[in-house]
């Protein structure tokens, strides 16, 4: 791994990246890395490929979908929390004005792996310190400002000119034996002992605040994520992705790098050599399961995925489930099943 760095090193790497934006097609309670098979998840907002459901999908199901973002050679599946905009009851999504990925590849060794799919962030994060990751890099911020709270996953504490924007890394570093194993690489851009680096993803989102708080605000921002419990914060912001990415550009990727507004380069492969949007348009393949509504799926999740209260079904449909005993008058009172040991999973934290 070392010498690996130092031959990279005094061959003048530069930190080659690319940048794709995705449009949000889709928000379901529903993640299939975390709790695949149900409809308990906390709402999440998705970008990427449409061949996504409750169900674990391989690189090559996704290869098969319709995709949102502008490079027909990544078909891979990206979600976030939703972000709602909150007035008592009243919860509404701040719509996403934009969503990038990044690829940089300065000490990349192999191409992200088919098969491979990763968490960033702690979904249970309810502080500063739970957020952190030295090398997650999550912070929140308004767009244009070098202004930074002193918690910087707290929603700035004043209206944004531009955009309210999120920016996470994901981990660099997997065990191409097993790629449940993933890590950050560390300070000197080494990874861990058994594992390989691979060009390292991270989430850029732009939120369009003033559609839904068109006064601003001053002080705790009046927003919460799906996966969050109070206004104000991002600590519990998180990113999910499975690598979609066909094999031929996911090694261009490594190989070329990419120059995103640098210098126009873009990651080519056997599916196109220019940025384009699919003829096709990415929708939910699911339809009639889960739900795209905020309170539903607090109910579905706090009633293992069966939606109590569920308004477009009839109400004798409705009584028959145990949970049905919880009093859905008291919606901030749903418990919230604590999603700490399976968000870690996999994730050597360091
Ligand atoms: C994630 O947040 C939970 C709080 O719900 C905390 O117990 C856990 O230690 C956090 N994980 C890390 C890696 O900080
Ligand atoms: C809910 O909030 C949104 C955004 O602020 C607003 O446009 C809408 O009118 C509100 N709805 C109700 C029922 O208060
Ligand atoms: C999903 O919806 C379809 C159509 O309504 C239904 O047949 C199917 O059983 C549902 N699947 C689950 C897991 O609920």
């Amino acid at each position: 791994m070392r010498r690996a760095f130092i031959l990279l090193a005094s061959a003048g790497a530069v930190s080659a990246w690319t940048e794709m934006y995705h449009k949000a097609f889709m928000n379901k309670n529903i993640d299939p890395i975390v709790v695949p098979g149900t409809y308990t998840s906390h709402m999440h907002t998705f970008f990427g490929s449409d061949a996504i459901t409750k169900d674990m999908p391989t690189s090559a199901d996704l290869q098969k979908g319709c995709y949102s973002g502008d490079n027909p050679n990544d078909l891979s599946a990206y979600w976030i929390p939703t972000l709602y905009h909150v007035d008592g009851d009243n919860f509404t999504e701040v719509p996403v004005f934009r969503f990038s990925t990044y690829y940089t590849n300065a000490f990349s060794e192999i191409a992200i792996p088919q098969g491979f799919s990763m968490i960033s962030g702690n979904a249970s994060a309810r502080t500063q310190a739970e957020a952190d990751n030295a090398y997650n890099n999550l912070e929140w911020f308004c767009e244009g400002s070098n202004e930074r709270e002193s918690d910087i996953a707290n929603f700035p504490t004043s209206t944004c000119d531009q955009h309210l924007q999120v920016s996470l890394r994901f981990p660099n570093c997997v065990n191409p034996d097993n790629l449940a194993e993933y890590d950050f690489s560390d300070d000197s851009n080494k990874c861990p002992d058994g594992m390989k680096q691979f060009p390292q993803l991270r989430y850029a989102a732009r939120y369009d605040t003033k559609s839904v708080a068109p006064n601003g605000w001053s002080g705790d921002a009046p927003f919460q994520l799906s996966c969050g419990d109070a206004l104000g914060n991002g600590y519990c912001f998180h990113g999910d992705f499975i690598n979609g990415w066909f094999a031929d550009a996911a090694e261009n990727m490594l190989n070329a790098g990419g120059g995103g507004y640098n210098d126009g380069q873009f990651i080519s492969g056997e599916h196109g050599s220019s940025a384009i949007e699919d003829d096709c348009t990415p929708t939910d393949q699911d339809p009639d399961n889960g739900t795209s509504d905020y309170w539903t799926s607090v109910e579905m999740k706090a009633n293992g995925g069966v939606a109590v209260a569920d308004p477009v079904e009839s109400t004798s449909a409705v009584v028959t489930t145990a949970a049905s005993t919880s009093s859905l008058s008291q919606r901030g009172d749903v418990p919230r099943p604590s999603l700490t040991t399976k968000y870690m999973w996999g994730i050597n934290w360091r």
